[in-house]
């Protein structure tokens, strides 16, 4: 992706061995870039949200498993490099993604023969892998998606395609294109008109902040709205379909997701506006069945519901909205249950949120793990 015409990724290593990211916390008012030198500073990066998104958080733990690594003691190696593991997988309970790709790096470490450069190299590479493969996955979501769009254009006669997103799916949440905006990039770049509504994703404003920032820097058309405002555009016929990232789905399709998501599924299926889900593959919880009942919901600061966060033109503030002694309570995330899902747009093609057509693509998993 480019940003004021130069190319970037989320994550990148630095040739000293630390890890630059973008600190995202002052996005959309500076472009702040940030090196990680240890395993506790990537703990602190994904904890505090510098870097957010499932499949950045992935790659970002992958990353932090290498400075592990680098970091771990001869005499309990494998002590350290557990306990660091442990560290990560602490730091937010919701998106897969974090298990998953510290799992992986600790895999390639036991494989790895035991001699300290050998397993330096392994996590590396290892690291590497997931973070160029974070960013092939998306781009081939976006290959898939395409098609949707080219649908909706043909049988709209031409006219421009609404999209609805919710949070942040876009690049900024994975290492490059993203899960949810590579089709709408894909669709933006061969020529179809798009236009993109974008919640703005209270408390903490990912869409107004991130996803229209994103789409501002490609050209894509958007339009920041109010999380309830979804309904009422679905209702008047301005939205042709919805598109979400993830943060984890089950394998028979239930779909976590920022807070709010459940709502705009509810009100598509009201007005019979698709709803799709966008991941790459690292999301699915091969393991989990009922998403309501097994996806831990991460529960945050009350504060970030309290205040919040923006430019007041002279520098950026943050500013109570409750009276001092309200209560406030934080659930990051919802589950919108796979019957209210059209479709799953994965790495592999376009699926419905079901187990049977789940595994039909991802026949590697047709037993639970
Ligand atoms: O709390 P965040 O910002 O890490 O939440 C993740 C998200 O941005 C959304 O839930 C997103 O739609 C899925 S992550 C690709």
């Amino acid at each position: 992706v480019k940003v004021d015409g130069k190319s970037w990724r989320t994550i990148w290593p630095e040739p000293d061995g630390s890890v630059g990211i973008i600190d995202q916390r002052h996005l959309p008012h500076a472009f702040v870039v940030e090196r990680l030198t240890d395993v506790l500073s990537v703990a602190r990066a994904i904890a505090d949200m510098h870097v957010r998104g499932a499949g950045l958080i992935g790659a970002t733990a992958a990353w932090g498993m290498y400075l592990a690594a680098r970091e771990a003691g001869e005499r309990d190696f494998f002590g350290d490099v557990e306990r660091s593991a442990a560290l990560l997988c602490e730091t937010r309970p919701t998106a897969v993604n974090l298990s998953w790709a510290a799992g992986r790096v600790l895999a390639v470490l036991r494989a790895a023969p035991p001699l300290r450069e050998a397993r330096l190299a392994a996590a590396r590479a290892e690291a590497e892998a997931i973070t160029d493969g974070d960013a092939a996955m998306c781009a081939s979501i976006g290959h898939h998606g395409l098609a949707l769009f080219r649908d909706l254009h043909e049988r709209r006669s031409g006219a421009v395609v609404n999209v609805l997103t919710h949070c942040n799916a876009g690049w900024l949440a994975f290492v490059d294109h993203g899960s949810a905006t590579a089709p709408i990039y894909a669709a933006h770049d061969a020529g179809i008109p798009v236009h993109v509504w974008v919640d703005e994703t209270r408390p903490r404003n990912q869409g107004a902040s991130l996803t229209a920032w994103e789409l501002g820097q490609h050209g894509v058309p958007h339009t920041v709205i109010v999380d309830n405002a979804g309904g009422h555009l679905m209702q008047h016929g301005r939205v042709d379909l919805v598109i979400t990232g993830a943060d984890r789905v089950t394998r028979q399709g239930d779909a976590a997701n920022k807070i709010g998501t459940y709502l705009k599924a509810l009100a598509a299926r009201d007005n019979g506006v698709p709803f799709y889900v966008a991941l790459p593959s690292s999301t699915f919880d091969w393991r989990m069945r009922d998403g309501l009942r097994e996806i831990p919901i991460e529960e945050r600061s009350a504060d970030e519901v309290r205040f919040i966060t923006g430019h007041d033109g002279e520098g950026v503030r943050s500013v109570r909205v409750t009276p001092p002694g309200s209560p406030a309570a934080n659930p990051g995330f919802d589950v919108t249950p796979a019957r209210l899902i059209t479709g799953l747009i994965t790495e592999r093609g376009v699926c419905a949120a079901r187990e049977e057509a789940i595994v039909e693509l991802f026949p590697d998993h047709k037993d639970p793990a």
